[in-house]
């Protein structure tokens, strides 16, 4: 392609409001994201009607930071991409409906992205040479899915989360040890001041589908532990406790991404979503993948968790491809992936 395309991409599906402006889906020009964390850890998680209020307050100054800090103007963008699912509905209906109202107001192209197709497309901005086909392991808080990346834009689940996804597990089993809210980070930190052996946490495998997760039994095999410990008048030492747990769960993410990619014959494995930035979990995964012949790829930690670059990145392929979207675009809280 001869013209550069940018592309004004906006993210609102949880609790992070954010903007960013992506050249050619690869060179990130800006990458705003306003953090509602603080609010929701009032309450232990996110809830719902604060995020929506929150992404109302402020959309529009995200947007403006996005594009000052690219130094262009709306002028200067082919396209508006956004996250229409899936997600919270009233998070994604006002990231949906800033965008319409700017593909109106300026007569620009409107493309929707998935959410999981964005946090795939994470990889393609600090891996400049990454191309389909590979395989990628997507865990978030929302979503553990196994996916076979067959072109830009073609999808096919090889396995997922029969209950829990995996950073909810981590959220959980944090809020039961007293870290708070999220857990994920707080899990990594106190994990290396742990012992990973300390405790054999089950690690779950589903009969007849082994690419199937499930997380739910882990979790509560923890709860369970710290409460008979508890009854016990035993102590709980909370960082063998993260350890253990992590390790569980590493180990079944780590096993089962070896196993696809040779069932599939893939070479290039990647991590994606807010729990690939986890530090137990990206280098397993690297010393996995190179005893396996595999290229292993990852995105930085604040492309791991939610942001618009990664959208921007995810709407430039399928802008390449032709996806537009009408004024008529709504949120899709369980959009499935590939459906356009
Ligand atoms: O992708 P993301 O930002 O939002 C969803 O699309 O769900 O993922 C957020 C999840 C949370 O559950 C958080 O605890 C987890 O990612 N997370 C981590 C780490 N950083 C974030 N989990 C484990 N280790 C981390 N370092
Ligand atoms: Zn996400």
């Amino acid at each position: 392609m001869d013209k550069d395309v940018l592309i004004l991409a906006i993210e609102s599906s949880c609790d992070e409001t954010a903007a960013a402006v992506v050249k050619n889906g690869r060179e990130v020009l800006s990458n705003v994201i306003s953090s509602q964390i603080e609010l929701h850890k009032l309450y232990g998680g996110v809830v719902p009607e604060i995020a929506s209020r929150k992404h109302i307050e402020k959309i529009n100054q995200v947007i403006e930071e996005a594009l000052s800090t690219a130094k262009v103007t709306l002028d200067d963008v082919d396209a508006i991409g956004v996250t229409y699912g899936p997600g919270l509905v009233g998070a994604l209906l006002v990231g949906v409906a800033e965008a319409k109202a700017i593909s109106y107001a300026k007569k620009l192209p409107l493309v929707g992205v998935h959410h999981i197709e964005g946090h795939i497309s994470a990889n393609y901005i600090e891996n400049k040479n990454l191309e389909p086909p590979f395989l990628c392991m997507v865990v978030s808080g929302g979503h553990t899915h196994l996916v076979l990346v067959r072109d830009y834009g073609t999808y096919e689940i090889l396995g997922r989360t029969r209950d829990d996804a995996a950073g909810e597990a981590f959220d959980k089993v944090a809020r039961a040890i007293g870290l708070g809210y999220p857990g994920g980070p707080k899990i990594d930190r106190l994990a290396r001041e742990g012992d990973p052996k300390a405790i054999a946490f089950p690690k779950a495998h589903i009969d007849g589908a082994p690419l199937d997760f499930s997380f739910s039994g882990l979790k509560s095999a923890v709860l369970n532990y710290i409460n008979s410990c508890r009854m016990k008048g035993e102590t709980i030492v909370p960082a063998d406790i993260a350890a253990s747990f992590q390790e569980a769960v590493v180990s079944v993410i780590t096993e089962k991404t070896i196993m696809a990619a040779k069932q599939y014959g893939l070479d290039k494995v990647c991590l994606a979503g807010g729990v690939a930035s986890n530090s137990a979990l990206r280098s397993r995964m690297k010393e996995c993948c190179e005893q396996n012949g595999l290229q292993f790829y990852y995105p930085s930690p604040i492309l791991c968790t939610d942001n618009a670059a990664m959208i921007g990145a995810a709407a430039y392929y399928e802008y390449l491809a032709g996806t537009r979207h009408g004024l008529d675009l709504n949120a899709v809280p369980n959009l499935k992936l590939g459906q356009r």
